[in-house]
């Protein structure tokens, strides 16, 4: 396609040149304008007087998920969307999980800092829970603005037999369908995927539709095909170490490194990093700088005075935060009730070995 200019210039050349007349299969090309499948969600107008409350961003998304694009009016997944896996699945009590992104056609995304995507306005992504396989719950996340506040999130429930799933309110639900399933907050939401004044997250926003967490073979997302929609190429660069070291730390990295990361929306008030960098050699991930044989700050017990402690899976704040449910220890703090037997086990076996 030419940018207008250009095709302004060739026309003028064209009908000025009287030796050489214009034939008619030398039309000056037409710009035809990229329209996305999906318009943006419009946010809810703010109110300009005090007494009025804020609308909540969520507002903006549809009540039934059957409106969010998410499938065509026969029930199949939207041909517009893509399906991803992460490399490392966050542990959500032994719930089964599937996930899909929608990418505005016509906007690249931002993938010049590898680990925090800028991902364009008017991006979804939905993430579909299962219990014993019953669907219980999907999960949206829109871009509806250019600041990196304009995102909103929302939570649908599926009604008993699977036809219908429909917008549950901000403050979630507990035992969702009656199973031990429960639908985070929005406030929960935020506390992983939003900014610093929420808790934690990433500049990204979304959490498993990353590099590192795509880049992994057993994954049917076709990063081929993705390649055309970033601005910086994605050259494959998968981490590479021992087994135990590459689980472990992957384990970490999707389980406590959306809150506990050094970018500017990691939390604030600890400096441990738990998380993996795209490109980075595993002996370089914040885990060894900032936790291994290093004291705790904010956690303290008898038996556990630092945060790892090579060889000793019992005297690591890590591990034991990782074993404990129900009480102010329990790490992550949210989102699940049961420990993660097969993660706390990478865990143990890697700390063991150092
Ligand atoms: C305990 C932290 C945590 C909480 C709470 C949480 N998420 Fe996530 N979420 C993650 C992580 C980590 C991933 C990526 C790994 C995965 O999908 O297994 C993810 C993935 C997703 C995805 C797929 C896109 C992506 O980021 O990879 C969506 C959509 C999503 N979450 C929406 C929500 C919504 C909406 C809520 C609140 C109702 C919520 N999440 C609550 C941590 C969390
Ligand atoms: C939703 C955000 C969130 C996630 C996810 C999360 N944490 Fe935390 N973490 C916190 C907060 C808040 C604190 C500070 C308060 C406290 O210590 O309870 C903290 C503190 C800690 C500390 C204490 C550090 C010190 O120096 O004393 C450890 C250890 C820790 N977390 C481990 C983990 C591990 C391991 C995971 C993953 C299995 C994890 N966290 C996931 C929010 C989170």
């Amino acid at each position: 396609m030419l940018p207008w200019s250009l095709g302004w210039v060739l026309a003028c050349a064209n009908t000025d040149s009287q030796d050489s007349p214009r034939l008619p299969d030398e039309q000056v090309e037409e710009e035809v304008p990229c329209v996305d499948t999906f318009p943006v969600h419009v946010m809810p107008e703010m109110p300009t007087d005090y007494e009025t409350p804020l609308p909540i961003r969520e507002d903006a998304l549809p009540e039934l998920l059957s409106e969010t694009g998410l499938y065509t009016d026969q029930g199949d997944i939207h041909q517009a969307l893509i399906a991803f896996t992460p490399r490392w699945s966050l542990w959500s009590d032994g719930a089964d999980k599937v996930r899909w992104v929608y990418i505005p056609e016509c906007s690249p995304i931002d993938s010049s800092d590898a680990d925090n995507w800028e991902l364009p306005v008017g991006t979804r992504l939905w993430k579909e829970f299962s219990v014993d396989g019953q669907r219980v719950e999907t999960r949206l996340m829109e871009r509806l603005g250019p600041r990196p506040q304009d995102w909103a999130y929302a939570s649908y429930l599926w009604d008993q037999d699977g036809t219908q799933a429909r917008k549950v309110g901000i403050e979630g639900q507990n035992q969702a369908l009656g199973t031990t399933h429960n639908i985070p907050s929005r406030a929960e939401c935020q506390e992983c995927h939003g900014p610093a004044s929420k808790g934690g997250g990433r500049p990204s926003r979304s959490l498993g539709f990353t590099a590192i967490q795509l880049d992994h073979s057993d994954t049917e997302t076709d990063l081929n095909a993705l390649a055309s929609r970033l601005s910086e190429p994605l050259e494959s660069d998968p981490l590479t170490g021992p087994d135990t070291t590459v689980q472990a730390l992957g384990v970490l990295h999707t389980n406590c490194g959306s809150c506990h990361n050094p970018s500017r929306d990691g939390l604030p008030q600890s400096d441990l990093d738990l998380s993996l960098v795209w490109g980075h050699p595993l002996e370089q991930a914040g885990v060894f700088a900032t936790a291994v044989d290093q004291p705790t700050q904010l956690f303290a017990t008898p038996s556990v005075r630092h945060r790892i402690l090579s060889g000793d899976p019992h005297g690591s704040a890590v591990l034991r935060r990782m074993e404990t449910r129900g009480n102010s220890a329990q790490m992550p703090p949210i989102g699940t009730h049961q420990v993660d037997e097969e993660g706390t086990a990478a865990v143990r076996t890697w700390i063991e070995s150092l």
